[in-house]
């Protein structure tokens, strides 16, 4: 489950063994693990290990590819100097993912700030990311499009605890027949009144009805099968968020960056999950 590489630059070149070895494991729903890749803060970038820098009412700081920042409570220069360590990690993550993977053509979405301890914050099953769960947003449709994530554990001293679950087929396979039908013309309303930035399909709203309906069920997130990881400080790891069943249950000051990619940049595009749904429903979903 845990793939670990040797990569201890954020660019190439690297191996063919060690690229190879990279998108077999990312595309059959595994963590790639890179114990020996620290994303180094200046030491002014070091205070900003602080949950004070959160303006409190968000999870994440976070920063749109052009730059734009949100949920910090700084301003003026520090905001800046924040704006800059998190594009940094951006410009970082793209050049090892564009050296590494064979994915030519990869959209840089978010990057996100994440400086408050996970443990003891409270908020509602729907949106607590302490249960485990795939990645699915309500006012993003993906329509089929992977979401891949690249995480940093920036904190000085505290790991960052993740459980991974079972396999996405698995998982898919004992939750599909519990999930409803749509209700008819709700994507559509939900665009009209912006509630989404485009139109919902089939597969947004099935991926948004599994990420709940595992939430939301205390015996799967229970007694379904998971492994424990401890990410230990100045580490990174790399994982489609929208096929590995994950949860973070504890930690501090982690970096996050963004990817989203069409399936026919896959090697193999049959490992999507819009395609293990479709075989699974035997539906076009999109
Ligand atoms: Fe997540």
């Amino acid at each position: 489950m845990l793939e670990t590489l040797p990569i201890a630059s954020w660019t190439g070149p690297y191996a063919p063994e060690v690229k190879a070895r990279a998108v077999e494991a990312l595309e059959n729903g595994g963590v790639l693990f890179f114990p020996n890749l620290p994303f180094q803060l200046s030491e002014k970038e070091k205070s900003f290990l602080d949950a004070g820098v959160s303006d409190g009412k968000a999870k994440n700081i976070s920063r749109d590819p052009d730059g734009t920042l949100q949920s910090t409570s700084l301003t003026g220069k520090r905001a800046q100097a924040l704006g800059a360590m998190m594009g940094r990690f951006a410009d970082s993550t793209s050049s090892l993912i564009g050296d590494l993977l064979p994915y030519r053509e990869i959209e840089r979405a978010r990057t996100s700030y994440r400086p408050v301890q996970v443990k003891g914050r409270s908020q509602s099953k729907i949106s607590d990311d302490r249960l485990l769960h795939i990645d699915a947003f309500p006012s993003r449709p993906m329509r089929g499009r992977r979401i891949l994530r690249f995480f940093a554990n920036v904190a000085p001293s505290s790991p960052r605890h993740w459980h991974v679950g079972q396999p996405f087929e698995d998982f898919a396979k004992s939750f599909l027949p519990r999930i409803g039908p749509d209700l008819p013309g709700k994507s559509w309303l939900y665009e009209k009144l912006g509630v989404t930035r485009g139109r919902r399909s089939r597969y947004d709203e099935l991926m948004l009805s599994l990420h709940d309906t595992a939430k939301l069920d205390d015996n799967f997130q229970k007694n379904s099968p998971h492994q424990k990881v401890d990410f230990p400080p100045g580490c990174c790891w790399l994982v489609f968020t929208d096929m590995v069943l994950h949860a973070a249950l504890g930690g501090e000051f982690a970096l996050e960056q963004t990817f989203h990619l069409d399936i026919d940049q896959m090697a193999e595009p049959a490992r999507a999950p819009i395609k293990v749904l479709e075989r699974l429903s035997g539906k076009a979903l999109a």
